[in-house]
């Protein structure tokens, strides 16, 4: 694919229509707090009073969502088909291998066949960096690209739900400190943790991993530097684990799993570094043994699932705020 470089505009504004409000959710990176904070709340809203969440609201109803996913995905696919669902959306799951572009046609020929059966909104996972502000940039003008995942970019929803486990389960962000632990190098969610945690003032963020999945460059984005990980979570209120993704690496950047584990993984006695009440969070998919031990991610410190089930909510809140905001153009148009 060609073409996917990011385009002049920076990359907040490309996401916003000419009120400033949320058009596309593509990333993080430089969108006003005020934003932020609105999906929180507005995903709050959708959690009930035994902490799932169970809203179910019409705000979509009427409208299509096409799941347009060309990299695998478990939990992300899922948790906004039910979101959509729960929004009382049309969905539409659109199985790549199966589809056309196995057979040779393009990314946008499929996206105008899309647009010719009248989708409102594409949720987009793609391998390439930059696909989802791609797709943005040329679909018709009624049309939302929400990004659920682009190459080692960006993965804004992951990031929202993180800071949504973070605000209910620790308080509010500013209070807390963070660490972020593993293959930052390869991972859209750190990238959009980062982003997310400075904008809404996280107290301290600390980058833990060795130097070919924690390249010094990164402290650019903010926060410290930690090679060691007894250092790295020394009192941090929340422990960030990250998988390694050797499905992006390039080389063989690390040695055994077990060697990883022994210097990288959180186990019980290295968790006992950290605050006493620190909560244990992961993306997904875990590999047990090989950054997490067992006991931990099963563990009462640990908030894994309950990320999962808060991913709904955030996924309900950017959808149904996307839609209101494109509903309000049309009335004043
Ligand atoms: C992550 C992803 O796909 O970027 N998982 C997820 O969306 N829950 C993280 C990963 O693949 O390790």
């Amino acid at each position: 694919m060609t073409a996917m470089h990011p385009a002049s505009l920076p990359i907040a504004a490309r996401q916003l229509d000419s009120a400033g409000r949320l058009r596309h959710f593509l990333s993080t990176e430089g969108l006003p707090k005020d934003i932020l904070t609105s999906i929180l709340d507005t995903a709050a809203g959708f959690i009930d009073e035994n902490d799932v969440a169970i809203k179910k609201a019409p705000l979509l109803r009427g409208k299509t969502v096409a799941n347009l996913f060309f990299e695998n995905s478990t939990r992300t696919l899922t948790t906004f088909e039910l979101a959509a669902k729960r929004l009382s959306a049309d969905v539409l799951n659109i199985n790549i291998r199966t589809s056309s572009t196995a057979k040779g046609e393009s990314l946008l020929d499929t996206l105008h066949n899309l647009q010719a059966m009248l989708c409102d909104m594409f949720v987009v996972r793609h391998a390439e960096s930059g696909a989802a502000h791609f797709i943005a940039e040329h679909v018709a003008p009624g049309i939302s690209i929400i990004n659920a995942g682009d190459g080692r970019h960006a993965h804004p929803t992951q990031a929202m739900l993180d800071m949504l486990t973070i605000q209910r389960k620790k308080g509010p962000i500013d209070q807390q400190r963070v660490a972020i632990v593993g293959d930052i190098a390869h991972s859209r969610v750190a990238r959009s943790q980062i982003h997310a945690l400075k904008t809404l003032g996280v107290k301290e963020l600390r980058l833990v991993g060795p130097k070919t999945l924690l390249p010094d460059s990164l402290a650019d984005f903010g926060g410290t530097i930690h090679r060691d990980m007894n250092e790295g979570i020394d009192g941090v209120d929340v422990v960030m684990m990250l998988r390694l993704q050797r499905e992006r690496m390039a080389g063989a950047l690390l040695p055994s799993s077990a060697e990883y584990f022994a210097h990288y993984g959180l186990s019980p006695t290295r968790l006992a570094l950290a605050n006493p009440d620190a909560i244990v969070m992961h993306p997904g998919p875990i590999n047990r043994g090989v950054e997490i031990a067992s006991s931990v991610a099963d563990g009462s410190q640990s908030v894994i699932l309950q990320q999962v089930t808060y991913g709904l909510a955030v996924r309900m809140a950017v959808m149904s705020i996307i839609v209101g905001n494109s509903q309000n153009v049309e009335n004043t148009q």
